[in-house]
């Protein structure tokens, strides 16, 4: 037996980095999963490789900031593969830089994705992760909550970036006070620098200022394992909050 036998998962912003990790990390545990992004390509590449290790995939195309979308791919994965006991919440988007003369666009599509699709997705989550943690195999639930170092230390630089995942924090602390008498465990993740795509959109002055800032990263699997870690504790064991940086990063 493994540890997530019998369950279903599903991860957004499954098609690179962190979630694309995640996704295979918890199908080698036994969850069978349902892969969110908008990259259809990408995300039919991250299930061939979990299909190709004995793993069942299922792919959903979608964007988490129109909320119609991101309330399909929940109920898609309950239709397709029957319920939901765990929630990742990963999607996200990075874009820094000073607050003076910044495009205010930037801001609307960091507030979107980091705030506005987690919470869509919560939402719609919310009645699956509660029956599920009322009826086997595990008789509780999980949602896991993607914030960052910047979720807990605001620095001059990213503003913006750090208001979305302070509010990550807040809801996720809020939420799991209410659900957690009924197993559903809510637990925020706070990774510190780890190689993926997320600091590729950035403008090309913004992206030297980062590169000059962080020093080596994390892999992407190194989160997957502390998502994975706080997925299987046993029942009466929840692991609310996880700080995770590179141990060569100071700040
Ligand atoms: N890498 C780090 O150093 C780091 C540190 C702290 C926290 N984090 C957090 O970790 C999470 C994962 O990031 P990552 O580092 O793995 O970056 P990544 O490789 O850029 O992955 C981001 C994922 O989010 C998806 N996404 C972006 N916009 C979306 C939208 N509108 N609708 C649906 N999916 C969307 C992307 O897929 P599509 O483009 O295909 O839609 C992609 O799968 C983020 O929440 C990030 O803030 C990362």
């Amino acid at each position: 037996m493994s540890a997530l036998d019998g369950t279903v998962a599903l991860v957004t912003g499954a098609s690179s980095g962190i979630g694309a990790a995640t996704a295979a990390a918890l199908s080698e545990q036994g969850a069978a999963v349902a892969l969110s992004a908008r990259r259809a390509d990408r995300l039919d590449a991250v299930a061939a490789s979990i299909r190709e290790h004995g793993g069942t995939a299922l792919v959903l195309q979608c964007d988490v900031t129109d909320e119609e979308q991101a309330t399909g791919a929940v109920e898609s994965t309950v239709a397709e593969l029957g319920r939901l006991d765990i929630l990742v919440n990963n999607a996200g988007l990075m874009l820094l830089g000073p607050v003076e003369g910044a495009p205010v666009p930037e801001w609307q599509r960091m507030v979107d994705v980091n705030v506005l699709g987690l919470l869509y997705t919560a939402h719609a989550a919310l009645p699956h992760l509660l029956r599920a943690a009322q009826q086997g195999p595990r008789n509780v639930a999980d949602m896991v909550n993607l914030s960052s170092v910047a979720g807990r230390v605001a620095r001059n630089g990213n503003g913006v970036y750090s208001l979305t995942k302070h509010g990550v924090g807040a809801f996720s602390e809020s939420l799991r006070q209410e659900v957690t008498g009924r197993y559903v465990r809510v637990s925020l993740v706070e990774p510190g620098a780890t190689a993926t795509e997320l600091a590729s959109h950035n403008r090309p002055e913004v992206l030297d200022s980062i590169r000059s800032q962080f020093g080596p990263a994390m892999e992407a699997a190194d989160i997957a394992d502390a998502i994975t870690y706080i997925v299987t504790r046993p029942r009466h064991v929840a692991v609310n909050e996880m700080l995770v940086r590179p141990t060569e990063q100071v700040r």
